[in-house]
């Protein structure tokens, strides 16, 4: 369906041949300048004017798909690019197992795609309203540029998810469009849907334990997603799984590059105190993941889901990589064991593993997290220093689902309340320790020039070296 080279002659940069279909062309056009100036009012505030050097995809071929150039970001070619699906392509899960995939979407599922699709697409714009201060205090042109290429391309999934909602849902998609633009990051009136998404990110390490842990539960639902029986929808996810990956690269990098420095300075003593030394200390490090994780694995959803099961069931969304990885796509006989808690105490119950499907999902993600942990510490060990960072058990600190409402600690362990509020600010990152972070951060533009928290990143972005003139700023002030 859709074609490997991109057209960049069209207003809307596009592989889905749009000058075919007039009328969705004309909606597009229509919802072109309202999303203009929602990324000029809620975009990167103080840089719109400034050159940019940013990755534009040119093609959804493997390789060689990006091309970078200096660009102002409100001229980023913005636009529709879906990766080519298989000829007849068939269903591989659920109920419709082994029918022909859909072009269409199905009048029965179309309430159920329509929020799966909204949900998706209001966690990109979202990002973007959440980081939109941060290059006012960033440390190192390089990571600038990671920033803004980050938003850029939530940009563009915001488009993706909007093409569908324009093209398959009607009157009601072209609503949703527009709401998509209304909705504000931790706005009380208008929030974004998920809770995570109205979180403040004031700070770079909050950055990046959001591009670490929440753009991650993105990877896993977009691959999800990417093996829906609904074919736009699978080849829409699978384009933006590519442009993902460099997000969770500079969350990942930009974690390891704090501990890093922090381990440096702390020079081989296991008590050095590197609030004197202007650096973040490990054990704030480590309250910030406590928080960023805690509050990603929210956006699972609840451990036992009909919800989940009736999309797993009506084959809309799958597993994590549901082919490569599983052999039963029906999922009809198996089942999965959950700690519970009933009557303040903790048990074991089984369920349908199709009412499970949400834990399966969080089951990827969370031995995902542990891979980058391990790299975190052996960056520590490195240094020779005693201390190893932990990912906390998946009941602590939840919002949503079977754990909301009870307290645990970090190892899991079942608490009251009261315990819990003694000792959280031992374990997720305080007002105290967001104040210390923030208070580190000032603006470095130098080329080459990284702030005193952070080490440079190993290499530069597309070949080019660290000292790169990753930003060229057209001279007005920027603080
Ligand atoms: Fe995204
Ligand atoms: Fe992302």
């Amino acid at each position: 369906m859709a074609a490997t080279t991109i057209d960049y002659q069209s207003r809307i940069p596009n592989n889905v041949n749009l000058s075919s279909d007039r009328r969705l062309q004309r909606a597009l056009e229509n919802w072109l300048p309202n999303y203009i100036d929602w990324w000029r009012t809620m975009g990167p505030e103080g840089f719109q004017e400034d050159q940019i050097y940013l990755r534009t995809a040119v093609s959804v071929e493997k390789t060689g798909w990006a091309h970078f150039d200096y660009v102002k970001m409100p001229d980023y070619r913005w636009g529709i690019f879906l990766n080519p699906t298989e000829a007849e392509r068939k269903i591989g899960f659920g109920d419709h197992m082994g029918k022909n995939a859909w072009d269409e979407v199905p009048g029965e599922y179309r309430n159920a795609l329509r929020r799966i699709i909204v949900t998706q697409a209001d966690t990109e714009p979202a990002s973007v309203e959440q980081q939109r201060l941060l290059g006012k205090s960033c440390p190192s042109l390089y990571d600038l540029r990671n920033l803004f290429q980050v938003n850029v391309e939530e940009g563009r999934h915001l488009w993706a998810m909007v093409y569908l909602l324009h093209s398959y849902f009607g009157r009601d998609g072209r609503e949703e469009a527009e709401e998509l633009l209304q909705r504000r990051s931790g706005n009380p009136d208008k929030p974004r849907i998920l809770n995570v998404f109205n979180e403040p990110i004031e700070d770079w390490l909050s950055f990046y334990c959001f591009a670490m842990f929440t753009d991650r539960d993105g990877k896993f639902q977009l691959g999800a997603l990417a093996e829906s029986a609904f074919t736009p929808l699978a080849a829409t996810t699978r384009f933006m799984l590519t442009e993902e990956a460099h997000h969770l690269f500079v969350g990942q990098t930009g974690v390891e590059r704090v501990i890093r420095r922090s381990c440096e300075l702390m020079n081989g003593d296991n008590d050095a105190d590197l609030t004197r030394q202007g650096a973040v200390p490990l054990d704030v490090i480590q309250r910030y993941i406590n928080r960023w994780y805690s509050l990603s694995l929210d956006l699972f959803g609840s451990e036992v889901s009909s919800n989940g099961a009736t999309f797993f069931a009506n084959s809309l969304k799958g597993r994590f990589q549901e082919q490569r990885r599983w052999e039963d796509h029906v999922a009809l006989e198996d089942s999965r064991v959950l700690d519970v808690v009933r009557g303040g105490k903790m048990g074991k119950e089984e369920v349908p593993l199709r009412n499970a499907m949400n834990e399966v999902l969080r089951d990827e993600y969370i031995a995902d997290c542990e891979k980058a942990l391990r790299s975190w510490n052996q960056t520590v060990n490195g240094y020779g220093l005693n201390f190893s960072f932990t990912l906390p058990n998946r009941k602590f600190h939840r919002h949503q689902g079977e754990y909301a409402g009870s307290f645990f600690t970090p190892e899991g362990e079942l608490i009251d309340e009261a315990k819990f509020e003694a000792e959280q600010d031992n374990w997720i990152a305080s007002d105290e320790d967001r104040a210390y972070v923030k208070s580190l951060m000032h603006q470095v533009t130098e080329p080459g020039k990284f702030a005193h928290w952070i080490s440079p990143p190993k290499r530069g972005i597309n070949g080019n070296p660290i000292e790169f003139e990753y930003a060229k700023f057209s001279g007005h002030e920027r603080a």
